[in-house]
């Protein structure tokens, strides 16, 4: 395709009309000019083509694919070459289907375990999320297929998603919240970046000049497609200065016409115009170009990937030493998920497996001891009854092994609403204590995207967590079980004691309009180990059938390289009897540094197969970026001079050998912002400011101001209404009211459930919808203006724009 060309013989309402989709999934094209359309579907677990209209919430069926883990069960492998294969299957499954850009991964940062949406991405560390979704892009890339890397940025609560403003102050966003998408972009070069919904700092991400040009084209070198999430945009005039390029989904000849019409007034360059054009067509002739390249899709071997996915994500929490189990015991297996699992998360990611397997059956082909069932509660909600508490518990004593299905049935976690609570169904801890009394040696199989409490945990014998582990995971776990797989996954997340443990608690999902990130860099890991909290698993544990032994550290300069850039390797020998997987990690712990730290960062993975009785030699080359802080007033990253102890650990809590090293640096000096977090209660961050102003004490909103480096915005006031006043921000008006009842009548259309809790989470979740989204729920884009209109009181102005609206639609018809 010639791309310049093209240009040149575009007409300016041609270029405008390109901007926006031509549907749910497809680019409009120029029919004219040869410039086809090109499909979008979303990941990012399996391909979700739908072929009847658009449907961002999962509420629809698609066309049936194989189902792979979700990424917090895959990133449980911190295994890039596992990723990459399942990327190319992917891939593969898209070309087949016609589809030129797969909507994903996600490299979100997981700021609390409540989030509806942790299921969708991969970690709490940006290290890992970085490379692990660069590693899925590179995949599905190589098949021809482009990536559209999610959801940029700071989107980490789903609570009033499209409206709330992420104020993160610089440190945190470029050392956590950007950093998985400057590796991921660095790494694998994305065809497109698509904008999250929410503000940053005060401005919408799809209109934010900041993230989309200075820092993702400018500064990081990206030359790629920018997209908004669906129902993005934030502002018909200044999203494509800022940076946009696509919008979607379509038909928006609103967009069209407004940008035309800004272009014609100058206040869009025609420079702009074309270079947002230019990105549309290079996306358009990229797909063109990949689609030749030559590609086999092999269901039954993407199958078996996805079981290899499983059984590679899985994380043995607990083992005295019962499983694997022998082949001729007997085993009761206990919980409704053993039969109908939880096996993907919901929502857009929501997709329609061509295949789907279960624990009950792949166990009774596998296992050679006799087996019995007993539901133990209803898989859709988790609750039990006496009669099935009895049943189980019946079962249990009766065999030699118990083995429980337990976890977050699908009404608890989606995309779309956050969770409250970090509980389980209470029936089934019952249930699981129950069995424990009934049966000591008991097993927990655990399904759910996300962490939840487990304070049950010291009663099993063993405690398998499977997370959400896609069509296969039901063979995965017949197989973990038995031993035909030995376990190998480690938490890419914490899993905390309880909901009071988290960074922030007591203040998630915040209801605000505007979340302060008073926690900046301190998430996951790097809060629990500042606060030196306890936790139920820390972050990068796991456990084997096997044992491993480090030894023989060695640290060496890299010759000619810069200080702190060194090579790190040691020996990892496998000491037990059966082959399998360590999952070795390489933290850097900065001893007494000037500015406030995370006690230990992670810098380096690897995932090594070892034999049994064999030994392998690991070597990480380490860089300066390392041991770098992002510098707030500097605007950019340094290193610090002094000592720095690396970490090669089996987990975040578990150093196996450790070695000091002096790192050349800037001089530790006062970089504005308070240098020191204090933290006299858990959960409750205070910065202590001791810079040369003085030692004082202040209120933790004082220090975050300070740490911000400006003022903190205001917040967003509820009048006069705009489009991006939420239906929940209207609904003490009659009008609001009206509209609401509107919204909910219409969301039990669409959700088609009878189950109260899950209609009470939509309706909370189409509530906090701006009204310029109001189409995704069924209404005509026209309407948002005359209900804007109509909530400020401004009928005549509202009953004017319906007319124009109305009047125009007659025409065209
Ligand atoms: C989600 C995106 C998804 C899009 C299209 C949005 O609601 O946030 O992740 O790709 O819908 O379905």
């Amino acid at each position: 395709m010639d791309i310049d060309e093209i240009i040149s013989k575009m007409t300016q309402q041609e270029k405008c009309a390109l901007l926006a989709g031509s549907d749910g999934w497809h680019t409009m094209g120029c029919e004219r000019l040869g410039v086809p359309q090109i499909m979008m579907a979303d990941g990012p677990h399996g391909l979700r083509k739908q072929t009847d209209g658009v449907d961002i919430l999962g509420f629809n069926d698609s066309i049936p694919v194989t189902c792979f883990p979700t990424a917090s069960a895959m990133a449980c492998s911190f295994d890039e070459r596992l990723l990459e294969r399942i990327g190319q299957a992917l891939g593969e499954e898209c070309r087949a289907e016609g589809v030129s850009v797969l909507l994903g991964p996600g490299v979100n940062m997981k700021r609390s375990p409540l989030s509806g949406r942790n299921f969708e991405y991969f970690s709490e560390d940006p290290y890992l999320a970085g490379h692990l979704g660069a590693a899925h892009i590179r995949g599905v890339q190589s098949r021809g297929v482009g990536c559209a890397l999610k959801h940029f940025a700071g989107n980490s609560q789903e609570k009033a998603r499209m409206t709330s403003d992420s104020v993160i102050d610089d440190r945190a966003l470029h050392e956590i919240y950007l950093r998985a998408f400057h590796i991921a972009v660095q790494e694998s070069d994305p065809w497109a970046v698509m904008t999250a919904y929410n503000r940053l700092n005060g401005t919408y991400c799809s209109e934010n000049r900041t993230l989309m040009t200075d820092i993702l084209r400018d500064r990081w070198g990206w030359h790629g497609l920018t997209v908004t999430d669906w129902e993005a945009l934030s502002s018909v005039y200044a999203s494509l200065p800022a940076g946009l390029d696509l919008c979607m989904p379509g038909p928006r000849p609103d967009y069209a016409e407004a940008v035309d019409w800004a272009v014609r007034r100058k206040s869009i360059t025609r420079y702009e115009l074309d270079r947002a054009v230019r990105s549309i067509l290079e996306l358009t002739d990229k797909a063109q170009r990949g689609a030749r390249i030559p590609y086999e899709c092999d269901v039954d071997a993407h199958l078996a990937l996805a079981q290899e996915a499983a059984e590679r994500s899985a994380v043995l929490l607990k083992n005295d030493g019962i499983l694997p189990l022998a082949p001729r015991e007997s085993v009761a297996v206990i919980g409704a998920f053993a039969k109908e699992p939880r096996y993907q998360g919901a929502g857009s990611s929501r997709i329609v497996p061509k295949v789907l397997d279960n624990f009950w059956d792949a166990y009774l082909e596998s296992h050679e001891g006799p087996i019995g069932y007993a539901p133990g509660y209803a898989a859709a909600s988790g609750v039990a009854t006496e009669a099935q508490l009895a049943e189980a518990e019946a079962l249990a004593r009766t065999h030699d092994v118990a083995i429980v299905f337990a976890g977050l049935p699908d009404t608890y976690e989606s995309e779309g609403f956050d969770r409250r609570s970090m509980r389980m169904p209470a029936n089934q801890v019952e249930l699981i204590e129950r069995v424990c009394e009934a049966n000591p040696r008991t097993v927990v199989v655990l399904m759910g995207g996300a962490p939840f409490d487990l304070a049950w945990r010291h009663k099993p014998a063993a405690i398998l967590l499977m997370y959400l582990s896609g069509c296969q995971g039901g063979h995965a776990a017949a197989r973990l079980i038995d031993g035909a797989a030995n376990p190998s996954g480690k938490l890419a997340e914490t899993w905390p004691i309880e909901r009071a443990d988290t960074p922030t608690a007591g203040r998630y999902p915040d209801t605000r309009s505007e979340i302060l990130y008073t926690e900046s860099i301190f998430i996951g890991y790097r809060y629990y180990d500042a606060v030196g909290l306890p936790v139920a698993y820390p972050f990068g544990f796991g456990l084997s059938y096997t044992t491993f032994a480090y030894r023989d550290l060695r640290i060496k300069p890299l010759p000619g390289q810069e200080s702190g850039c060194v090579s790190v390797s040691f020996t990892v020998e496998n000491t037990g009897a059966r082959d399998g997987r360590e999952i070795v990690q390489l933290y850097v712990a900065p001893i007494d540094p000037g500015v406030y730290k995370a006690p230990q960062t992670l810098q380096r993975f690897a995932n090594v197969a070892i034999p049994a009785g064999g030994a392998k030699r690991v070597t990480f080359e380490l860089d300066r970026r390392a041991f770098a802080h992002y510098d707030a007033q500097l605007k950019g990253w340094c290193v610090e001079a002094g000592s720095y102890e690396i970490r090669v650990s089996a987990s975040s809590r578990d150093v196996r050998l450790a070695q000091r090293i002096d790192v050349e640096g800037i001089a530790k000096h006062d970089d504005g912002a308070p240098i020191r977090y204090h933290h006299p209660v858990a959960g409750c961050f205070q910065l202590f400011d001791s810079t040369p102003r003085g030692k004082r004490a202040r209120g933790a909103l004082g220090d975050f101001e300070d740490l911000y480096g400006r003022p903190l915005p205001e917040m967003r006031p509820l009048r006069p209404f705009t489009i991006d006043s939420s239906v929940s921000d209207a609904m003490h008006t009659v009008y609001g009211k009206v509209l609401g009842g509107a919204v909910y009548r219409r969301m039990r259309e669409m959700v088609g459930t009878d189950d109260e809790n899950l209609q009470r989470a939509y309706a909370e979740m189409l509530s906090d919808m701006p009204i310029k989204s109001m189409h995704m729920q069924g209404f005509r884009m026209s309407s948002a203006g005359v209900v804007v209109d109509v909530l400020n009181r401004h009928y005549v102005r509202g009953l004017l724009r319906w007319k124009e609206a109305h009047d125009k639609k007659k025409r065209k018809n």
